[in-house]
């Protein structure tokens, strides 16, 4: 029985889980928190698919496309956006209960949507409706899940994963933790994104980038690190949550310290422009108006509205001391996503034999430089399906996996290559001279780097400082969950400032104010520049 380790639990591990289970698998899922305790129970908005009449997956891949800035691959749009509708019923199937109204499933608008086409549960509570449903069906299904059990490296022999070396943490009041190792025919990376490389992120502390550091240190192929996308409307009080977008799919705005709708002198769509246009503006004004956060002001849409659609939100709001139905509130911008990752092929297969990734742990290409709202816990779920299956079909046909030798250091891709804007060379070195480092990383000092020379905005000589000031810290050894999540955080803080340097131009959620003329590749090999973007 082919047995497959499954390290994280959010929709994209538990999902494979599921269905390699399904497929006759032996599976074990690893988790270092609790399970359910990883970002997906934290999406609020919904997750969207042409499921709706009037809509079409190829009206969905157009809009997928256009926000990724002209960087996605069009064949694993392609896959998202057809196959997103067969898994938005088996969501109903596991027992997630979409919200309704009079004409059926209710169907929510976000940013660079040309359609209403998220769906979403509980109001505003989207991601942890998906997670229950799918944490009730591992249990039901008596799939073995281990908690506390944190990933430390990939075991490689041959050329091939064959395991990961992990911790095990005691009981809670028991001292350190015990290293193991767990061996497995297929490794799957489900281990979500890493804002927490930033000092402000709207992403839960588990955030910390594991899988992808592990699996570049393995020697896997990783892409796209320079593409972190940065969320518009954090609530500006800590700890608290962002304030969706489908907040102002529903008609919210944003206004400057004068009251003014500045986006619209941005980007005709306003505040439904792509996330990253839509994101720096409000960086830009906020800088321009003495570091003020701007404000969301949902007052149009009424106490009674606001309460029913957005409950979680209402009363976060209201615990935060805002009566969102009579005021603005105050929002800033913060690290949210990475388009990033290791990269797969279309069957969640990394570039390493036995090694596959599925969720925002892995850069299929569906996101290009800017993801479109709501379509993450999709990515989720489509690619999931197909890593499952082709995993369990790699059993019988190990000829299907794919070869690469590995030929040391780290290996990132990057899309649309080449010279200008956007484009760069293919081979980046991270690597660091341990003789240069001198002290220990501090996660503080790390995530206020990152935020402040890797951030909204960047350009040659902050990421230049930043790469020397990263160099000159040590990682500790992995000796505990915090110490393996802080090696983690300076692997990738060094590779996404070497992939941030790499590309010299500006596109999508990668700015670089040293390039300000914003131009892509477009589907059509053209470059667009962010006002012709608009038009297409
Ligand atoms: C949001 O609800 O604004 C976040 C949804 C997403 O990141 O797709």
């Amino acid at each position: 029985m082919t047995a497959v380790l499954v390290v994280g639990s959010g929709i994209a591990g538990l999902w494979t889980a599921i269905r390699a289970a399904e497929a006759g698998c032996d599976v074990t899922v690893v988790t270092k928190a609790a399970i359910g305790e990883g970002s997906t129970p934290w999406a609020q908005g919904g997750i969207a698919a042409a499921i709706f009449a009037g809509d079409a997956p190829a009206r969905h891949a157009a809009d997928t496309l256009a926000a990724g800035a002209g960087l996605g691959d069009a064949d694993a749009v392609d896959v998202l956006t057809t196959e997103g509708p067969a898994r938005i019923r088996d969501l109903i199937r596991f027992g997630v209960a979409f919200d309704r109204d009079e004409s059926g499933i209710a169907r929510g608008l976000e940013a660079a949507h040309s359609r209403a086409r998220i769906l979403h549960a509980g109001g505003d509570a989207t991601g942890a409706a998906i997670e229950a449903a799918l944490v009730a069906t591992v249990r039901a299904r008596g799939i073995r899940v281990l908690e506390r059990t944190t990933l430390v490296d990939l075991v490689v022999e041959g050329g091939r994963v064959v395991g990961a070396h992990v911790l095990v943490e005691g009981e809670a009041d028991a001292a350190g933790a015990t290293p193991a190792v767990l061996r497995a025919d297929a490794v799957v990376l489900a281990t979500g994104g890493a804002g927490v490389l930033y000092a402000h992120t709207t992403n839960p502390d588990v955030a910390t980038g594991d899988g992808v550091a592990a699996a570049a240190r393995a020697g896997a192929e990783v892409a796209d690190l320079e593409f972190v996308q940065f969320h518009p409307t954090a609530l500006a009080v800590p700890g608290t949550p962002l304030i969706s977008e489908a907040v102002r799919g529903e008609g919210a705005v944003i206004r400057d310290a004068d009251g003014r709708r500045f986006l619209l002198d941005v980007d005709p769509r306003g505040e439904l422009a792509p996330r990253d246009v839509v994101a720096r503006a409000v960086w830009r004004r906020m800088a321009e108006q003495g570091g003020e956060p701007v404000r969301l002001d949902a007052t149009a849409l009424g106490a009674e509205f606001l309460a029913r659609r957005f409950p979680s939100l209402d009363r976060a709001c209201l615990a935060a001391g805002f009566d969102w139905s009579r005021e603005p509130v105050p929002i800033v911008p913060a690290a949210h996503y990475a388009m990033g990752g290791i990269a797969t092929d279309l069957d969640g297969r990394s570039s390493l034999p036995g090694l596959w990734a599925v969720g925002e742990a892995a850069r299929t290409g569906v996101h290009g430089a800017n993801r479109l709202a709501s379509n993450s816990l999709l990515e989720g779920a489509v690619f999931a399906e197909r890593a499952a299956a082709a995993i369990a079909h790699a059993a019988s046909a190990p000829a299907d996996l794919i070869s690469h030798v590995h030929d040391g250091g780290y290996t990132i891709r990057r899309t649309g290559g080449g010279p200008g804007p956007g484009g760069a060379a293919d081979r980046i070195s991270a690597d660091v001279d341990p003789s240069r480092a001198s002290g220990p990383v501090d996660r503080g000092e790390l995530q206020r780097l990152m935020w402040s020379r890797v951030g909204l905005e960047r350009d040659a000589a902050g990421l230049a400082e930043a790469s020397a000031r990263l160099d000159g810290w040590r990682a500790p050894d992995p000796v505990d969950r915090r110490s393996v999540e802080d090696r983690n955080l300076l692997d990738l803080a060094r590779l996404t400032v070497a992939a941030a340097l790499a590309r010299t131009g500006s596109v999508g959620a990668h700015t670089r104010t040293d390039a300000p003329t914003t131009a892509a590749a477009g589907a059509d090999g053209a470059r667009r520049t962010d006002l012709e973007r608009q038009a297409a």
